[in-house]
């Protein structure tokens, strides 16, 4: 992590406090002065700010129940951002592991542990998520083997990565996907002809969504276990 990070996560200061007191030679690493804000460090480094001991606060591992009309942002923007729902010291330190879109609702992970977002989000991890969704017109039987097999969306070359899709009833249906393409549900029905009404995510890899909606929980140690691999 950054110096300044580091600095930031062991004290209350804020980042441009922080990188005034690096500047200021205040900090050492390893017995040397960094005055460098972006340098690496460790948590197995000794770190100095005026010759006490720097210990980063522990990772933070949350689920929230988005709702309606909130965004997946750090800053209000035409919607409050959901970050506004969470009670806690240092928000701006956290950030979403996988966004929904202003209309969606339903679980989302956030964090303040960059390397674990990042098993989730990248797309080689192919974790799953899971969504329900409420569509304008009954599914037909060929969309749901088109969805399921894999499709080709507006603007993109390849194939959707083969789904599951299980029928609750004509126009409701629980989708997984294990990609994470923009709009990508809103995108696989409109590419069958259908349109989606109301999407809402259940859950992501082993961990469901089990809170009320504006709600949040941090994140047992197995779930968060769940998601490294
Ligand atoms: N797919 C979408 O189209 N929207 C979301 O918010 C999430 C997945």
């Amino acid at each position: 992590m950054r110096l300044d990070k580091f600095v930031c996560k062991s004290t209350q200061l804020t980042k441009d406090e922080a990188i005034a007191r690096i500047h200021c030679g205040d900090v050492l690493v390893n017995q040397s002065v960094v005055t460098n804000e972006s340098t690496q460090v460790h948590e197995n480094n000794a770190i100095l700010l005026n010759g006490f001991q720097l210990t980063p606060r522990d990772f933070r591992y949350i689920m929230l129940n988005k709702p309606a009309a909130t965004i997946c942002s750090n800053i209000d923007e035409v919607y409050p951002s959901l970050f506004n729902l969470l009670d806690i010291d240092h928000v701006s330190e956290l950030h979403i592991a996988g966004r929904l879109d202003a209309d969606t609702t339903g679980m989302v992970l956030i964090t303040d542990d960059g390397r674990w977002s990042f098993n989730i989000t990248r797309p080689t991890c192919h974790c799953a998520k899971v969504y329900q969704v409420t569509l304008s017109k009954a599914i037909t039987d060929d969309a749901a083997i088109q969805i399921k097999s894999g499709i080709k969306l507006q603007g993109e070359d390849k194939l959707t990565l083969p789904a599951n899709l299980v029928v609750i009833n004509s126009k409701e249906v629980l989708l997984t996907i294990t990609e994470g393409k923009f709009h990508q549900v809103k995108r696989m029905f409109s590419a069958v002809g259908n349109r989606v009404v109301s999407l809402h995510r259940v859950a992501i890899g082993e961990v469901s969504l089990d809170i009320d909606v504006g709600q949040w929980r941090y994140l047992t140690a197995p779930e968060i276990e769940s998601f490294i691999k």
